[in-house]
């Protein structure tokens, strides 16, 4: 079929919507008609090259939308179901499932980081030519056709725009804050970048019972955007802010701090802000082949901890419909996360504001 999709031609270039060919699903794939994609800074890390990829490529990892066919043995699913998209589908039955770290599954990453599906070819093409699938998820266009592991069905009263969220931004920062560092009520948190994952990572500390939560960001609108979901503090990034952060924390530094844009000047000054053994948890991804320099000589006599949160260490067929019902419940106020929505079409106008720093997320809607 011919549909159109935001294509990322070369690197440093702007998104392209054009006409593409989507090949029918094959054996344990699903077509899904795309309601909602997020504008996550990830997809953004293709259009610098910070992250690498084989292009052209479809990008858009953060999706919603509804079935409407099923390749050959496909069970689960049928047309007419809403599913949200999971970026890093997981086997179950790996090392890396069987140790209850399903987000690090080995099992698809070759094929999902070649841009095909599972059987190594792409279903998307234009003029014959193959064009690739980012994380296998491929949605900033109006289908997809995505790998069975990739879809999550979710209760049809939820708003397929938060469904989308919960694939990425949502599911990444309370993820991070409630299975990665798993943040004990009374604590103090400190969250470098509020942008959809920080933000995330806010209410995910206030949902946890942090007393002081304290946001990080280089625009005052992210400031304001942080107090509103939560923070106590919010602070305009510059190297003061280590200063201010011990003295709203007794003098020692936060119990937790989380990176959440990607850069290694930030990841260290970060660091500079977890007391000792507290941990630094970076959530942002900087770029491939990027070192950060962390002093060993401190981290061993002050007993920090420094992980990585990737996906939030989630279970996503575990963690999406939990993450649901906190948001049913009135828990998780993901509404509010939507600031703007705009069309295939506005796509480089949807990153250009991302990149301002003035949402908390942009969506697109199709
Ligand atoms: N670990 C994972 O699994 C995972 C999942 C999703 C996204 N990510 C990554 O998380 C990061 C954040 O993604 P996002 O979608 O929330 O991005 P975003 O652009 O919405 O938010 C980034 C925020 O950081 C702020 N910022 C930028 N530079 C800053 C600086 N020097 N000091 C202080 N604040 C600064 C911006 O103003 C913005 O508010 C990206 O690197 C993204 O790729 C990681
Ligand atoms: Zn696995
Ligand atoms: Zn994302």
């Amino acid at each position: 079929m011919k549909i159109k999709a935001a294509v990322l031609h070369e690197s440093n270039t702007p998104f392209s919507v054009e006409t593409v060919d989507l090949a029918p699903p094959r054996a344990g794939e699903v077509l899904i008609k795309m309601v909602a994609a997020g504008v996550c800074h990830s997809d953004w890390h293709l259009v610098t090259g910070d992250t690498q990829h084989a292009l052209p490529v479809v990008a858009g990892h953060e999706g919603a939308g509804v079935v409407e066919a099923v390749g050959e043995g496909v069970l689960q699913l049928k047309p007419g179901d809403h599913v949200a998209l999971n970026w890093a589908p997981n086997c179950g039955s790996c090392f890396y499932c069987l140790h209850d770290r399903p987000s690090l599954c080995e099992t698809y990453i070759e094929p999902i980081w070649a841009g095909t599906m599972m059987d190594g070819t792409p279903r998307l093409s234009q003029n014959g030519q193959p064009i690739y699938h980012f994380s296998a998820t491929a949605c900033f266009a109006e289908y997809t056709v995505v790998p069975q592991e990739c879809c999550v069905k979710l209760d049809k009263h939820v708003p397929l725009t938060i469904a989308a969220l919960v694939g990425c931004a949502v599911t990444t920062g309370v993820g991070a804050v409630l299975n990665t560092a798993r943040v004990k009520p009374g604590s103090s948190v400190v969250v470098f970048g509020a942008g959809g994952v920080g933000l995330n990572i806010v209410m995910a500390a206030e949902l946890a019972g942090a007393s002081r939560i304290i946001a990080v960001d280089r625009t005052a609108a992210k400031c304001d955007l942080a107090c509103d979901f939560g923070a106590t503090d919010a602070l305009l990034a510059g190297p003061e802010v280590i200063t201010t952060i011990r003295e709203l924390t007794r003098g020692r530094g936060a119990d937790y701090v989380f990176e959440a844009i990607g850069l290694p000047a930030v990841q260290e000054q970060a660091f500079e802000a977890v007391r000792p053994g507290g941990m630094l948890v970076l959530v942002g991804l900087s770029a491939m082949g990027s070192g950060t320099n962390l002093p060993g000589a401190v981290i061993a006599r002050q007993e920090k901890t420094i992980t990585g949160s990737y996906y939030g260490t989630a279970n996503t067929a575990r963690d999406f419909p939990l993450i649901v019902d906190l948001y049913q419940q009135g828990l998780l106020d993901l509404d509010r996360l939507v600031t703007k929505t705009y069309s295939l079409n506005e796509i480089n106008q949807a990153y250009a504001d991302m990149l301002a720093g003035e949402l908390a997320r942009g969506v697109i809607t199709f």
